[in-house]
């Protein structure tokens, strides 16, 4: 703790004025004791992120960023982390968060990088890894149970287990985004059948990871693209967008399916939904030991992560900016540190 410096540069996003700023000057986190002090490296931001506050309870002065990787700096008794570890993690949104030099997570949200993977490509997997791999398995479960054994693993053996979802179709709307583009990913890896809405653009991208379909959604409503025929329906529709692409993805979803949402503002439609139609809303939960599953999948290099582009720490409006187009491919890292 002695060598850690007493101030740090961190983004502050002002809770009153909704502003953002950097200071050169904010406090060097101390504690608390069952917090991991971590030597952050990259941090990724996450689409709307700056209006959770109302939630959630910030202070005043809060500091964004959830996404994390980093080196630990200091102990928490009863961890499995050392001083040296390089790790990655999503922050608890209550808490303050990683555009900062030193940032603090607890040993519960955090897993080791997995080899082969670097520190910024690091960051910009926890949060929207949970969100789509809770989606698809927890709440949607496609596999038809959730548990370490019945999801996409590797198991002791060192061999890859998948297709636990054969048979079954998942619609994933927004699927070039942060969490779309890991929820194609697992959705694949299980063996289910698997398609996304996205524009011409980033069709390509898709089926480089072997999707099975891009319906792209500045030409076809989903309405129009089932166009009355059962079959075309979807078990699972996974909402990564929301608005009128959420309303219109409920034409999608068979009798009996499930419709998940992690965007805010999700409703039912007013005409009611399809019968037997289960829809959830949820928010993720960070678990250190799924992160540490997820990471032995990308460790086999059976998994493609997407950094949409790289900002220094100076850099935080421009970056800010990226994410709130809503058309970033892939997550907006800021790298705060080169080591
Ligand atoms: N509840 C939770 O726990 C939780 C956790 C994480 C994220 N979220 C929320 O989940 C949402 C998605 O997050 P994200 O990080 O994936 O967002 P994102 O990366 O900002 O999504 C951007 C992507 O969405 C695509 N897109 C934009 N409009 C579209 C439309 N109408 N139809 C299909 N694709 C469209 C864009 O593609 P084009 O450029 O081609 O348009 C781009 O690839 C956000 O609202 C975020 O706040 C919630």
């Amino acid at each position: 703790m002695s060598e850690l410096p007493k101030t740090q540069k961190a983004v502050i996003f002002n809770t009153n004025t909704t502003q953002l700023s950097l200071s050169t000057t904010a406090p060097v986190p101390t504690g608390p004791p069952e917090e991991h002090i971590i030597k952050v490296h990259s941090t990724a931001i996450t689409n709307g992120e700056l209006t959770w506050g109302p939630f959630v309870n910030w202070p005043v002065e809060h500091v964004p960023g959830f996404d994390v990787s980093g080196t630990i700096v200091t102990t928490v008794p009863g961890s499995k982390f050392q001083v040296g570890d390089k790790v990655y993690g999503r922050i608890g949104a209550a808490r303050e968060g990683a555009a900062r030099q030193y940032a603090t997570i607890l040993p519960s949200e955090t897993a080791l990088v997995p080899e082969g993977l670097d520190m910024v490509d690091a960051a910009s997997v926890p949060m929207s890894a949970h969100t789509a791999w809770q989606a698809l398995f927890e709440k949607g479960l496609i596999t038809g149970s959730f548990s370490p054994s019945s999801v996409p693993h590797v198991g002791k053996d060192g061999n890859f287990v998948g297709d636990q979802a054969k048979g079954k179709r998942v619609l994933v709307l927004g699927a070039a985004g942060g969490v779309g583009f890991l929820a194609v990913q697992f959705g694949k890896l299980a063996g289910a059948t698997v398609f996304g809405t996205a524009s011409a653009r980033n069709r390509e991208l898709l089926e480089g990871l072997g999707i099975d379909g891009v319906i792209d959604y500045n030409k076809t409503s989903m309405k129009d693209w089932i166009s009355g025929d059962e079959e075309k329906k979807f078990d699972l529709v996974f909402d990564c967008v929301g608005g009128k692409s959420m309303l219109d993805g409920w034409n999608a979803v068979k009798e009996n399916g499930v419709y998940v949402s992690v965007v805010v503002g999700f409703k039912e439609p007013d005409e009611g939904k399809p019968a037997g139609v289960k829809s959830i809303w949820f928010i993720m939960d960070a678990r250190g030991p799924e992160l540490e599953a997820i990471g032995k999948i990308i460790a086999k290099g059976l998994i493609t992560t997407s950094v949409d582009s790289i900002w220094a720490i100076e850099e935080y409006e421009n970056a800010f900016k990226k994410t709130a187009t809503g058309h970033a491919k892939g997550k907006v890292v800021i790298k705060v540190t080169d080591n």
